[in-house]
């Protein structure tokens, strides 16, 4: 009976999306982890345990329902000032998922993909990534994408210094740096800019996240903590999506 349940539930809320407007592109901040895990008295560290089954539930529902890019914010680049026992209790997660993914990607057929400065990460975590974004490069469908040392401020100087050293060798000229020339510089070339950014736990902050791809984005909030965010959120965000009047500058 509950499996029906579900079955009907799952379907009804398929229904009540409108499958030819999906977003493109969905971003999120997985944020209210510590929060959720203070609610039920554990340690932060367990709140990034659940976020991180949230994360995998939800590249789920968004490949079941179409989408082509999730791009997750996983650590930022000021993240590192959290006590050490944190850090590496999210790293350790992180490896655990890459190893999983690995595994795993014949069936899940994922492409996976990791914006940010990699070079500040341990070995063995890099050598997962580029094991991760080789093996998975060649699937369709969703490509997810996890920000990780990622800081937007970082992404925009680090793209400003690979087009300076183009001009300086005389590879391109500086009238050359179009925002085509500079989104391609970025972490993210490649990756349509995001449509809809959804930031759960009642922040309302952009947190250096996606700072230049955002310029048009739609954001959606709400209070929900993104242990316990699940698809139902997700149809929610994508419905409010679809509501929105997007006009770009125009009218
Ligand atoms: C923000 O919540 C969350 C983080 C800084 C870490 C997010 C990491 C994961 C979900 C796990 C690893 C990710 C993957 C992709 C396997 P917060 O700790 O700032 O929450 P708070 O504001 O309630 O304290």
């Amino acid at each position: 009976m509950a499996f029906l349940h579900q079955f009907f539930q799952k379907k009804h809320l398929k229904k009540s999306v409108d499958m030819t407007k999906l977003p493109r592109h969905i971003a999120i901040v997985m944020d209210g982890n510590g929060r959720w895990a203070k609610r039920y008295g554990m340690p932060r560290q367990a709140g990034h345990a659940a976020g991180s089954e949230t994360f995998r539930r939800t590249a789920i529902a968004c490949k079941e329902l179409g989408i082509e890019y999730l791009t997750v914010y996983a650590f930022s680049t000021e993240n590192w000032k959290r006590p050490q026992q944190e850090v590496s209790a999210i790293m350790d997660l992180l490896r655990q998922y890459l190893a999983e993914a690995i595994e795993k990607m014949s069936s899940d057929r994922v492409r996976l993909a990791f914006f940010g400065d990699l070079s500040g990460l341990s070995d063995d975590i890099v050598e997962l990534i580029v094991r991760a974004e080789e093996a998975s490069s060649h699937f369709e469908g969703l490509q997810v994408n996890i920000c990780i040392n990622y800081g937007g401020r970082d992404e925009i100087l680090h793209a400003a210094a690979q087009l300076a050293r183009s001009c300086m060798d005389g590879r391109m000229t500086p009238e050359e740096i179009s925002e085509e020339a500079f989104s391609s510089s970025l972490y993210s070339a490649g990756v349509p800019d995001p449509d809809l950014i959804i930031r759960p736990s009642g922040e309302y902050r952009v947190s250096n996240f996606l700072l230049w791809q955002s310029a048009y984005s739609e954001y959606y909030f709400t209070d929900v903590l993104w242990p316990d965010f699940d698809k139902q959120e997700l149809i929610h965000a994508i419905r409010a999506f679809q509501g929105r009047s997007r006009r770009f500058g125009g009218i």
